[in-house]
């Protein structure tokens, strides 16, 4: 191992994380009782320039008056280069900061970017004497800010998860696409010629260096890697080898842009019970082989030792979370508040 340790951001489960426009109130309600592990309340780019001061007057309300147990809360503010973020971050702060986990960086730049966010939530979260302390998740969206990934990802102690945003990287880096997250039918290898034989042209997902390298950045600063969207919502395969695909390389969940696309999420995203199984099995297998003094150790006729441990810790983990998230009590959406004075304002 490095004699420099790198320490994991507090570990919440991000299988799913769903996005809900500020500016459609009407959805917020679902999205609380909803099976998602993270939502974000998006005060950027779903939300139309005329529309983002009273996307933010709902996103407060809503933090304060819904019940959103169970739920881990984000608000993504607007961009660095606009003139809605300051307000974005000191409004909600100061009137919601206590409701909120984790406010979501859009087209995450440079070290600055995050530092300048820091500053001015911190002055917020000590002025106003809130206990807790919000964490950062930024996008990675752009050519600069997967320039500066690394940097980016170890620019301040509130960083808990990185986020691949797809769209507006390919709209930064000019790549070719077709549709928000998927596959083109261009990227791929055209087998060699072999007399009159037929060749193959066997697709390539050209998003695999763009999330292999953010899933090593944020692995590097202890962060949580994370797949952004999937914008045919009306595609569940393809939604799903998305994620898979994702998952295999590391990111620990996928984003929802519907709601159809969180049971899909979730689903990947968690240990089976056979990988359950079998990391229990490692780490009993493993304290034996300790006990009689041996580093590494065969199980089921293949090589293990101390990183299958470590690998197996996390799964066993995860799988405690699930479990825990599954016992919790979930929303109440009849007793919310912001239903009640809906209710009120209609008589
Ligand atoms: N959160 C919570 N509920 C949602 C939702 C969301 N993001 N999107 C849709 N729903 C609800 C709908 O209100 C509807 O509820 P109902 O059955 O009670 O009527 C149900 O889920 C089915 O929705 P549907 O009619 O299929 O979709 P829609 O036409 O209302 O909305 C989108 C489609 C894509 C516009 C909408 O899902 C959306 O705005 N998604 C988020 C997009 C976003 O934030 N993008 C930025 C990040 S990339
Ligand atoms: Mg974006």
């Amino acid at each position: 191992m490095s004699f420099h340790i790198v320490s994991a951001a507090k570990p919440r489960l991000n299988r799913s994380e769903l996005a809900v426009p500020g500016s459609r109130p009407e959805l917020f309600e679902k999205a609380a009782r909803s099976a998602a592990d993270v939502i974000f309340l998006d005060l950027e780019d779903a939300v139309a320039p005329d529309d983002k001061e009273q996307a933010r007057k709902n996103i407060i309300e809503a933090l304060n008056d819904i019940d959103w147990t169970g739920k881990v809360m984000s608000v993504r503010i607007n961009g660095l280069d606009t003139h809605y973020m300051y307000r974005d971050v000191v409004d909600v702060m100061e009137q919601a900061g206590d409701k909120l986990d984790l406010i979501m960086i859009p087209k995450a730049g440079t070290a600055a970017d995050i530092y300048a966010v820091d500053m001015m939530v911190t002055q917020i979260e000590d002025a106003k004497g809130f206990k807790n302390r919000i964490g950062f998740e930024m996008i990675i969206e752009t050519a600069l800010g997967m320039q500066n990934v690394h940097e980016i990802a170890a620019a301040s102690p509130r960083n808990e998860s990185l986020h691949f945003g797809v769209a507006d990287y390919a709209a930064s880096t000019k790549a070719w696409t077709t549709n928000i997250g998927g596959p083109n039918a261009r990227y791929g290898v055209l087998t060699d010629a072999d007399g009159d034989k037929p060749r193959d042209f066997h697709w390539g997902d050209m998003w695999h260096y763009a999330i292999s390298r953010m899933v090593v950045a944020a692995r590097a600063n202890g962060l949580r890697p994370v797949d952004g969207p999937f914008g045919d919502f009306s595609d569940p395969d393809g939604y799903g080898a998305q994620a898979d695909r994702a998952g295999v390389l590391g990111c620990e969940g996928k984003w929802a842009i519907h709601p159809s696309q969180i049971a899909l999420a979730n689903e990947i995203y968690s240990p089976g019970k056979a990988e359950i199984d079998k990391a229990r099995r490692i780490i009993r297998a493993m304290k034996e082989a300790t006990q009689k003094g041996q580093g590494a150790v065969a199980l089921d006729g293949r090589l293990i030792d101390i990183a299958s441990i470590k690998q197996a810790e996390v799964m066993i983990q995860k799988a405690r979370q699930i479990k825990a998230l599954d016992k919790a009590p979930a929303a109440k959406p009849k007793a919310t508040k912001a239903k009640a004075r809906r209710r009120t304002k209609a008589k």
